[in-house]
């Protein structure tokens, strides 16, 4: 690129850069003006990126997106049950994997085998996907989104009322054509509204099972002595279906279901759904849920779910923007090289050394952004602007500036920019700004400043560097940075706590620990 044409370009950026949907200071590109502490874009994009991996979703339990999608042609579900009298018309659950329906594989008598039914969808479903540990039966959040869409407000009393929910909730969506919902717990499960609709029986066996099995979702029974949560993690049952479960940890999650994100409707969407603003603020985001939401802002939820769902999933007026691509490329830019720059800086041994590593990690993240025309004037951080404008925006900048693109976006779409302009953002404003003090410092072998200040503070340096990136890596609290450490070996595998084991009978330990999901350890085969 001729540096007539990076000029060029530049002023495009600039004359462009107004487009935005949250709450950003704009248009100035001052580094040291950080994002409103309301705003959301980093949790829809942490949520979008991470739609249907089990990982993120549970460590945040509480859902905070309704996602449309699809269940292609063929796929083949799951569905244990303790009678061979499968009927049309009844509402219930069917898994993924045969790991999880196995669980509920059962029988009334000794001498019979338990029920277990294999289905291959006929034709693409139409799913609503409720994100976060949906199917996880807590009064404290996981429920919230999925009693707005049932029952229109959030009522946490009736968290485990399963068999009304599947009812309730399938009877709104027949109006749209909606075959089922989408759900997480230890692994992933959909609630099937009907039995011979775009679905046919591949096989209803009679299968082997030890002992007499636990009673199947949709029997209302809360905890404390419901037989489900007697399960214990280390059981072989529940040891398996955590199992196939973590095959789904890390993107692109269950593939089985297939997301329209230009159809995503988020509470986390801080214009559609206002009154959350306040209820969010102060608040750590394993306690951010639906709870407090105003009557009006639950209704234009539902008004917009109903309008994408009216007009057709996938929806065929979309731009062609391949957002879930965009999202990981932005993932996968900076997830590595934010985390080995962390690693670096965790080392005392010696500042200078340290220092001097890091920076050029910083040098390498910003390459491509780097224009030979902003120099340093050794005054200030505001000569980098231009840099972290570059940087901010590149991945957008065609969009904004496109109206044939702009004027067929969703209002889903524009959410997503609007996430992945503030992520883009911040991230750049955090490394450029560090990269700026490493060049005042005299550390970067490339670019020298006029005058190198603070020459022998590599310490201090490291220091201011060492929290800047932990506040942005907090920030972005991307779940790909949550892993066990030391790594598990070939005989376990990595679990985060969750539902239900932890509560009622298998009350861990540590309460803390179910909480606030930390990982750790745990066997995988006996
Ligand atoms: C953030 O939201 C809280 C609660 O609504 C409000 O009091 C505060 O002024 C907001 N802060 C900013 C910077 O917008
Ligand atoms: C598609 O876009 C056109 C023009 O913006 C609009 O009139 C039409 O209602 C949209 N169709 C659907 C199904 O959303
Ligand atoms: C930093 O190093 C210490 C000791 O080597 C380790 O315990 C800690 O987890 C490290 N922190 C990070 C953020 O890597
Ligand atoms: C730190 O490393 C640098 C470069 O490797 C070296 O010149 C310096 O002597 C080291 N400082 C200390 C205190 O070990
Ligand atoms: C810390 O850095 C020094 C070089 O300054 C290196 O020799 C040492 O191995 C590093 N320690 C760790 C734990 O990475």
């Amino acid at each position: 690129m001729s540096r007539r044409v990076v000029v060029a370009f530049a002023i495009a950026l600039v004359v462009n850069a107004a487009q935005t949907p949250f709450f950003q200071v704009e248009p100035a590109w001052d580094l040291d003006v950080p994002p409103n502490v309301n705003a959301t874009g980093n949790l829809i994009f942490d949520t979008v990126s991470s739609a249907l991996t089990h990982w993120t979703h549970t460590r945040y339990r509480n859902g905070h997106n309704l996602i449309p999608g699809t269940v292609p042609v063929g796929t083949l579900l799951y569905h244990g049950r303790g009678d061979p009298d499968v009927r049309s018309g009844v509402p219930d659950w069917v898994a993924t994997d045969p790991e999880h329906s196995f669980m509920f594989c059962r029988t009334l008598k000794p001498e019979e085998g338990c029920w277990h039914l294999t289905l291959a969808t006929t034709r693409p479903l139409k799913i609503l996907y409720f994100d976060g540990s949906s199917a996880a039966k807590m009064r404290d959040g996981p429920m919230d989104s999925q009693d707005i869409v049932a029952w229109g407000k959030v009522i946490p009393e009736r968290y485990f009322d399963e068999r009304q929910r599947i009812i309730d909730i399938c009877h709104w969506g027949k109006q749209f054509g909606v075959d089922g919902y989408v759900r997480m717990e230890m692994d992933f499960e959909i609630m099937l509204c009907d039995f011979t609709e775009g679905v046919d029986v591949v096989a209803l066996a009679s299968l082997t099972r030890e002992g007499n099995g636990i009673p199947g979702p949709g029997r209302r029974r809360p905890p404390p002595g419901d037989p489900y949560l007697n399960l214990a993690p280390n059981s072989d049952l529940a040891s398996e279906v955590i199992y196939s479960g973590s095959w789904h940890n890390h993107y692109p999650g269950d593939r089985r279901i297939q997301l329209d994100l230009t159809a995503l409707v988020s509470f986390y969407d801080t214009q559609l759904v206002p009154s959350l603003v306040p209820v969010r603020f102060g608040q750590e985001r394993w306690d951010h849920r639906l709870l407090g939401i105003s009557a009006d802002d639950a209704d234009s939820v539902l008004a917009r779910l109903e309008s994408v769902l009216s007009a057709g999933i996938p929806s065929r007026n979309a731009t062609g923007v391949d957002w879930d691509t965009l999202f990981k490329v932005i993932v996968d830019r900076y997830a590595d090289r934010l985390e080995i720059a962390q690693y670096l800086l965790n080392n005392t041994t010696n500042a200078t050394d340290t220092a001097q590593r890091v920076m050029k990690q910083l040098h390498i993240m910003l390459t491509p952004y780097l224009l030979h025309s902003a120099s340093p004037s050794g005054k200030g951080n505001s000569w980098a602007a231009p840099i972290y404008e570059f940087c901010a925006t590149s991945h957008t900048s065609y969009i904004h500036r496109t109206s044939a693109i702009l004027s067929r976006m969703t209002a889903s779409e524009h959410l997503l920019l609007g996430a992945v302009d503030q992520v883009n953002r911040e991230i750049c404003r955090i490394v450029v700004s560090m990269w700026v003090q490493g060049v005042d410092a005299g550390l970067d072998e490339i670019v020298r400043p006029p005058i190198v200040i603070d020459s022998d503070n590599e310490e201090v340096l490291v220091q201011h560097w060492n929290s800047a990136l932990a506040g942005l890596m907090s920030w972005l609290d991307w779940s790909i940075w949550v892993r066990c450490r030391p790594a598990c070996n070939f005989e376990e595998i990595c679990y985060l706590p969750t539902w239900p084991f932890g509560r009622g009978v298998h009350e861990i330990p540590d309460k803390e620990d179910f909480l606030r999901p930390k990982p750790r350890c745990i066997p995988r085969i006996e």
